[in-house]
This record gives C-alpha cells, structure tokens and sequence, in this order.
C-alpha cells in the first residue's frame, strides 16, 4: 500500500460565555452551555501520512504514531502523549474493530503547526484537536472509504463530538460563526451582528503556568461557583437573543461580565490564581469608559492574560490604531469571524500568520 497523506486546517474560537467546570471530566462534558465566535486565520495546520513501519527507538515507543512539531515552542511529552491518545481515539470511533488492523504495521506520521504562539490564551488546543480530528478523519475516509460506507461523508457533528473528548473547546471550531455548545452537541447559531473582527492585544506570550484543565478542577472550589450553572443560562438565553437583535450593546455587556465572573472564580479558588498581568488589568480599565457607546467594543478574556477586542470589520482599523498607540509596546494580533474547519490545504490568509 502506498503512502497517505491528508491534511486539514481548523480555526480557534473565542467563548463569550465561557466552558468553565467540567460535568464529565473523562468525556469533557460541560458543565454549562457555551457561546463563541469561530476565527479564521488563527488556525492550526496539520498533516498526517500513513506510511510503512521501518523500526527505530522513537517509532517503536510512540507506535503507530509519530508526532513532529514544526511550531518554534517543543511539543511537550504530555502534549504529544494527549495527540497520540487522540489519534487512536478517532481511529476507534471511526474504523470498525477487525479493519484497524491494517494500521498496526504502519506508521502514522503528523505534522502539525499553530499560526499563533502556543499557551498564549488563544486557544490553541481548540483548532489543534479540531484539525487533528479531521485530518485523521480524512485518512480513515481515505483507506477505509470504499468498504465502509458509513465514512461517506462523516458528518461534522460527530467529528465535532469526537473532537471534544481531546480538548472540549475545540467542538466549537467546527462550525462558525457562532456556535452553541451544550452538553454533547455544539451548533451553528443565528445571528444578525455584522461581521467581526477579533483584536488581540498580545499582553504575555509565555505558556501559562496554570493550564486551562486545570482551572476547569479549580473553579469548583470557588465561593461563587454555586449558582453558576443557572447564572449561564440566563447569560446564554439573553445573548442568544441579543445575536438574533443585532444588538452590539447587549453582547458587550454580556461578555463584559462573563469575563469578570470566570476570572473572579480564578481569584476565589481554593489555590487562588490569577492570569491579569499588569497591562490586561490596565488595558481592561482603559476600555470601561468605551463600553456605554452605541457600538461598543466586545471584550473578553480567555483562560490567559491576552485582551480580545471584538469590533465589526468596518471599524476595526480604527480600533487598532486606537489600541496600539495607547499600548504601543505590545503587538496586536488580528483575525476575522470564520465559519469552521476544513479539509485540505490551508487558505493563504492563514500562511501568512506563520511567517512572522
Ligand atoms: C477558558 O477546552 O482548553 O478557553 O477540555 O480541558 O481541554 P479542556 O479545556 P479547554 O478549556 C477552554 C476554557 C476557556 C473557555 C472557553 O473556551 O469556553
């Protein structure tokens, strides 16, 4: 059998109501429902090839998979074990017990690169987990596609479940622009806001030293966690209908105080911990007064110190200009609203990310 070789491209997504508490933390069920807006450029590439095995130390321990990193940061162990664990994973959901087989005297190979610095609050374990999942998805299609006639198509939905068992965020990067994700299932949703774009002012480019799973363990043992369940839905319905409105206004309400609450239930935890640095707190108080506008900016915080500033396209010149002369040391990453991931080669706007 010949070489295989697939590839697939899957964008990060930014929550407004934010995946935070886990209800199964083996399937990576929520504990809330979640609303975010699907990126484009910001996106991870990857790349896998089924090939023979020829033997060799690195092979013979991860086996079948092989993982290269071709991003600058090193892959950590931990990382590269959750990407094997993954690939199996999807193999498993998807070829039937007695044809996977045929993968146990081959070697996959994988190539995978982020468009953007890995652990800097942009998340990158969304459009990885998605990209991956597809791309192992095509290749199952690939070789299995003829005798199985349930890999013709495999529905986005699946792999968007699938997906989630890796990293939950990333069943959100499927689909776009804005998706619903609650319990199993995460869908497109509507809205009539013009499109945007996401303004990230790049506070701290450092992995962080507390990982988002483990906030997810953390923030249970917040104060404030009861009645957080309840606060979301609220929080989900009225942005939900504020998306169907049109209504800037209300969406950056809402985001502006789902950042604070996730953040307080950071400071409040057990082991309290905290991802501001200096200038996402001033950044933070400088935007304020911009917020009772007409239009006003949609600011949110990941698990991570960056500050997003989502704004329509129309605009958004302005508001870079605006946010770099007043933090004029700090770079500012820009990306458009997408509509999800895809199989095959990558779009030219997400090569140029990878090249700075
Ligand atoms: C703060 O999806 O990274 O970005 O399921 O453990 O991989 P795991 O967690 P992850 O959590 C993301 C948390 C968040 C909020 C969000 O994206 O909704």
């Amino acid at each position: 059998m010949s070489d295989f070789r697939c590839s697939a491209k899957a964008p990060s997504n930014i929550a407004l109501i934010k995946y935070m508490g886990k209800e199964d933390p083996v399937l990576n069920l929520p504990a809330n429902p979640s609303i975010s807006l699907t990126l484009d450029s910001l996106c991870t590439m990857t790349e896998v090839t089924l090939g023979e095995r020829h033997g060799g130390a690195v092979q013979a321990e991860l086996s079948p998979v092989k993982v290269h990193n071709t991003v600058e940061t090193q892959l950590s162990e931990l990382a590269i074990q959750k990407i094997i664990h993954h690939t199996k994973r999807v193999i498993d959901c998807l070829v039937p017990e007695p044809e996977r087989g045929l993968f146990h005297d081959k070697t996959i190979e994988i190539r995978t690169t982020n468009s953007f610095p890995m652990g800097s609050g942009i998340a990158s374990s969304a459009s990885g987990f998605a990209a991956l999942t597809l791309a192992i998805a095509k290749l199952c299609k690939e070789v299995f596609g003829k005798t199985n006639p349930g890999l013709n198509p495999i529905s986005m939905t699946l792999l968007s479940q699938i997906s989630r068992q890796g990293s939950g965020s990333s069943c959100r990067s499927f689909e776009g622009p804005w998706v619903l994700w609650e319990n199993q299932s995460a869908c497109k949703i509507e809205s009539r806001l013009p499109p945007l774009t996401d303004l990230i002012l790049l506070v701290r480019t450092q992995p962080k030293k507390i990982s988002s799973s483990q906030a997810h363990e953390l923030v249970k043992t917040s104060p404030l966690w009861e009645g957080r369940v309840n606060r979301v839905r609220e929080k989900i319905k009225l942005l939900q209908a504020a998306l169907v409105q049109d209504d800037l206004a209300a969406v950056s309400k809402i985001a502006w105080s789902e950042l604070w609450e996730m953040h307080s239930l950071f400071h409040t935890s057990r082991e309290t911990f905290t991802y501001f640095e200096p200038a996402t707190l001033q950044a933070l108080k400088w935007i304020q007064p911009e917020l009772i506008g007409k239009t006003p900016p949609i600011v949110t915080l990941d698990a991570g110190p960056n500050v997003h500033f989502i704004v329509p396209a129309l605009s958004a010149q302005m508001w870079k200009e605006k946010i770099q002369a007043e933090f004029p040391g700090f770079k500012i990453l820009e990306d458009q609203q997408g509509l999800g991931a895809s199989y095959g080669i990558p779009t030219k706007s997400c090569e140029t990310h990878f090249h700075r």
